[in-house]
């Protein structure tokens, strides 16, 4: 127990998902479930009809967050992963071109090269230097007259960098493309509104830095945008047709939804709007930087994505060239309780980018909660290891 936190473990794996969750995400849930946890849209009795209004009131919440008009333009979904095949295989059709960055996670990349292995789309793949940064210029050359479609994270799950959507987004705008970008890094940590930043689809997750629970995220689809839906199945509205329905989220959220989840994902946005996005990642931010300006003194130790000063994520990935980064976690779990992510971080071609494709890296991530005596741990702790490690 790390008794001067009263936390059981000091969690620096926020990106991969966020923990603890504040308490009102805890009680919301179990009201949830205790009162309110029947089927919605399924039934007309007041049980029912109380789910119903939890999905609403989170999708409102959501809309809010992300300055988006209408609530019902954002589909639930499981996790990205689920947003971002709904986006890529429900937009995409033969012929198609496409194109991403090589800072994008696999939950990106693997339904792209699907859509292109199966279905005859054209894929590129825009190079990223060192510290995760695209040529925008270099972007804009590989746009052709058959580009579709421009996916992009907002912030890498390896670097911690951050894109330039609104810039993106008008390169998208000037070759009739459309823009998808995946905030599984951003959402609740950095400011993102969908309609100042041209964004046409947006995947994130519930259970990151929006503090809700595992098994929720969504998709906002631009209302000018028809996807194919993936899901096919009862949604509890136009019964008798034979297809999904026309009317949003409907048309994308065919059986029974996790409504005590999205209750969870509620009190969890909530929170978010209380404590403001940016004030959270800009407390976050403040920490990377104590975090990095400290482990760079260590003899060996490489941290990888921008430099000290630059923007990005909560995220502090590094190498060290006496010990392998899934020793180093071994070691920090084992000898100091502190959990963070070590070897591929489902991203080949951003370890490509950051030369870590032999052995990947070491991944510290903070969070909401994360406290400056956490990080000071953080920082002692691999001190110690890289001491012990070079003997
Ligand atoms: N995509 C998550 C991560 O980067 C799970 O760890």
């Amino acid at each position: 127990m790390n008794r001067s936190e009263n936390k059981p473990v000091i969690y620096l794996d926020h990106a991969a998902t966020s923990w603890p969750k504040p308490r009102e995400v805890l009680d919301a849930m179990q009201r949830s479930m205790l009162e309110e946890a029947a089927n919605p849209g399924r039934g007309s009795h007041r049980m029912a009809m109380n789910a119903g209004r939890v999905l609403m009131r989170t999708r409102t919440e959501l809309g809010r967050l992300f300055g988006i008009a209408n609530p019902s333009d954002i589909a639930y979904m499981s996790n990205t992963t689920a947003a971002l095949n709904q986006a890529i295989k429900g937009f995409l059709k033969p012929g198609d071109h496409a194109i991403a960055t090589m800072i994008e996670h696999n939950s990106v990349r693997r339904p792209l090269e699907y859509m292109r292995r199966e279905h005859g789309v054209r894929v590129d793949y825009v190079p990223v230097d060192e510290s995760g940064g695209i040529d925008l210029d270099e972007l804009a050359g590989l746009c052709r007259p058959d580009t579709r479609l421009i996916v992009c994270n907002h912030s890498s799950n390896l670097l911690g960098s951050i894109l330039p959507l609104a810039d993106i987004a008008e390169i998208a705008r000037g070759c009739g493309a459309k823009l998808l970008v995946d905030a599984a890094q951003s959402a609740g940590v950095l400011e993102l509104d969908v309609g100042k930043l041209g964004i046409d689809l947006l995947a994130f997750p519930g259970h990151k830095g929006l503090l809700g629970p595992q098994g929720t995220g969504g998709l906002y689809i631009s209302p000018d945008i028809d996807l194919v839906p993936l899901i096919h199945g009862g949604t509890g509205s136009q019964s008798e047709e034979a297809d999904q329905p026309s009317v949003r989220p409907d048309r994308y959220e065919a059986g029974t939804p996790n409504t005590v989840g999205i209750a969870g994902l509620g009190a969890g946005v909530r929170h978010v709007l209380r404590e403001g996005a940016s004030a959270i990642g800009s407390r976050e931010w403040q920490l990377t930087q104590k975090i990095m300006e400290r482990l760079s003194a260590i003899d060996g130790l490489r941290i990888l994505g921008p430099g000290l000063g630059q923007p990005r994520t909560g995220i502090v990935s590094f190498t060290l060239a006496a010990a392998e980064p899934s020793e180093i976690a071994f070691r920090l779990d084992r000898d100091y309780g502190i959990a963070v992510r070590a070897g591929f971080h489902c991203t080949p071609l951003a370890h490509r980018a950051a030369d870590t494709t032999a052995k990947g890296a070491l991944r510290c991530s903070v969070g909401h909660d994360t406290t400056e005596t956490e990080a000071e741990s953080l920082i002692t702790a691999v001190r110690e290891i890289a001491r012990f490690a070079s003997r």
